[in-house]
């Protein structure tokens, strides 16, 4: 990923009006009660695993088989072997002794008469690895008494989505929770906090379609969130990333397709994407993608017209490959009837620059209207992809002065119009809709790692002293630059996922998953394409990009996208919301 700032502007205009759609609230309903009477409660319970001799995954799926709503289930069963749960997602689960309880969590606690709610755990275990007898929901026991599962015969209530799409597909829905990446977080100290939270599969090179190393491929993924779905309105979130000559403005992050070779990136990766979405077994997913991480920012602020030009950059514009690219993923990808398409828009520290908002805005366009794609091909923008941009800074806002001096002409904010990820995304909302795209587009916010906790975090705005001073000490974004973009220390996990958080917001999302590294802090040789980005080594002392600062990144990364223990460490550590 590159993450580049543009040279400060000394223009001024009236702020651009945030005046976005009102986002509908989240749809899950819970009644005025609490649990419902256990005596009314009648269930089903199915039980399927996945099983590979020393571990598995189980899912289950909790039908109210009864005539009344359930306002929250409880899900209580027991194993007969040494079964121990290592985390789960859907639920809240707990193990005590051999009884494990799974919790139905906000989204999908209450169970309409008829209807199913969903969720899975992985388990480690040695010996037998028998399926439970009985299962009980909020203490009652189900299907019709102990003994074994009869499958739900109700038809799943959720009316599909397939062919019509919903204005903002994250509400009232729940969203796949990657078991690869949720083992990885399991498995480190602490880790468990955040293991059952949805992160985003990146289809980072052509083999990602059938799985790196004997890892998950797409169907692989979608097959599991079907299973995690249980009928329910379920997301899944893909991230599209292999243009031809990846990440024109950095090197961690180079892919494997040379700038020229658009037609293998038509043939080889979107195509076959495009073919495995298409399975009418997905049909009911909600397929978000984000499409193509940085390259049509990088086409406005990183040519050669700017001082933070690169060669790599003039070609992709020359060429037009990013444009092409992006235009064809949109169409394809687009004429899946059940695919949500999110351009990425970089981040308030690129693009929030009078010199770069409206023609990156224009360039998004351009894009979504090539290759065959129309607007209708694009239901919404990511801002903050894999970056560290705050979603909002609670303690200084970008109308703010001291004596008299505006705070875009602090050090840190440097003309810039914005201050955090929230009020950027929701004014480039508007100005994309006033360039041509829908009114009903939405807005994403990557908060995996833009939390900045810990004890470097101030708790109240600084003194108006002096212009810097307020700023720097008031920002909660720590950075030592705004264009820093590689495994950033002091950054903490940031807001949890969640629907439909504010005007013109569709969700917070963890695009990036967190513990995956950025980029290599020295050169490491490699198959993937990687390049050695000197943005991620701590001793770097910058470019024109990050104003020739230090690179502020932590030492000992291993490749981009790379297991990364001590980030994911310092991320726990430093959460806000803390964890
Ligand atoms: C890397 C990808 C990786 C992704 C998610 C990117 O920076 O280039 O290979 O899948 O991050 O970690």
């Amino acid at each position: 990923m590159s993450r580049t700032t543009a040279p400060p502007r000394r223009t001024r205009t009236a702020l651009i009006s945030a005046c976005a759609l009102v986002a509908a609230g989240l749809a899950t309903a819970t009644g005025m009660s609490g649990t419902a009477h256990a005596a009314s409660v009648a269930c089903n319970v199915t039980y399927t695993t996945n099983d590979w001799g020393s571990g598995f995954t189980a899912n289950v799926a909790v039908t109210n088989s009864g005539t009344a709503a359930l306002d929250s289930w409880t899900l209580t069963y027991n194993y007969t072997g040494n079964q121990k749960l290592t985390n789960g997602w859907n639920a809240t689960w707990s193990q005590s002794g051999s009884t494990v309880t799974a919790k139905g969590i906000d989204w999908n606690k209450s169970i309409a008469a008829g209807a199913t709610a969903g969720a899975g755990a992985q388990f480690s275990y040695s010996g037998t690895n028998a399926a439970p007898t009985s299962y009980a929901v909020n203490g009652t026991t189900c299907n019709g008494a102990t003994g074994p599962t009869d499958p739900p015969t109700d038809p799943p209530t959720d009316p599909p989505t397939s062919g019509s799409l919903v204005d903002n597909p994250y509400v009232g829905a729940g969203v796949y929770v990657n078991p690869e990446w949720s083992a990885l977080a399991a498995a480190e100290p602490g880790g468990s906090k955040i293991s059952s939270q949805p992160t985003a599969v990146w289809l980072d090179r052509i083999a990602a379609i059938k799985g790196v190393n004997g890892g998950m491929g797409l169907r692989d993924h979608l097959d599991a969130a079907v299973k995690q779905a249980s009928g329910k309105p379920f997301v899944v979130q893909l991230v599209i990333y292999d243009l031809p000559g990846r990440d024109c403005a950095a090197l961690a992050s180079n892919g494997e397709l040379g700038a020229t070779e658009i037609d293998r990136y038509k043939s080889e990766y979107i195509d076959p994407i495009a073919a495995v979405l298409k399975d009418p077994a997905y049909a009911n997913l909600r397929i978000v993608t984000t499409i193509e991480p940085d390259s049509l920012p990088n086409l406005v602020t990183n040519t050669s017209d700017r001082p933070t030009g690169t060669p790599q950059c003039d070609t992709m514009k020359a060429n037009g490959n990013y444009i092409t690219g992006v235009g064809y993923a949109l169409n394809k990808l687009g004429a899946v009837g059940n695919v949500y398409n999110y351009l990425d828009v970089g981040h308030h520290g690129w693009i929030g620059w009078d010199d770069n908002f409206n023609s990156t805005a224009q360039i998004l366009h351009q894009a979504a209207t090539a290759s065959g794609a129309t607007v209708a091909d694009v239901q919404g923008i990511i801002a903050n992809t894999a970056n560290y941009g705050a979603t909002t800074e609670p303690y200084f806002t970008i109308n703010d002065a001291v004596n008299g001096t505006s705070v875009r002409q602090s050090k840190w904010v440097d003309w810039n119009r914005y201050v955090d990820e929230q009020s950027f995304a929701q004014a480039f909302r508007t100005e994309l809709v006033s360039v041509g795209f829908d009114s009903k587009i939405g807005a994403l916010i990557d908060t995996s790692r833009n939390g900045w906790g810990g004890s470097a975090r101030p708790t109240a705005p600084a003194a108006k002293t002096t212009l810097d001073g307020y700023v720097d000490g008031s920002r909660t974004d720590k950075r030592i630059h705004l264009g820093n973009w590689c495994n950033q220390s002091g950054a903490g996990i940031g807001e949890r996922p969640k629907a439909a958080p504010a005007a013109g917001i569709d969700a917070y999302v963890w695009v990036k998953p967190p513990g995956e590294s950025d980029g290599a802090s020295s050169a490491i040789s490699n198959d993937e394409g990687k390049g050695f980005d000197r943005m991620c080594d701590p001793t770097y002392t910058g470019n024109a990009r990050n104003g020739n600062s230090m690179s502020g990144a932590l030492p000992n990364a291993p490749l981009a996208g790379h297991w990364f223990s001590a980030q994911f460490q310092q991320l726990l550590k430093n959460a806000y919301p803390a964890l």
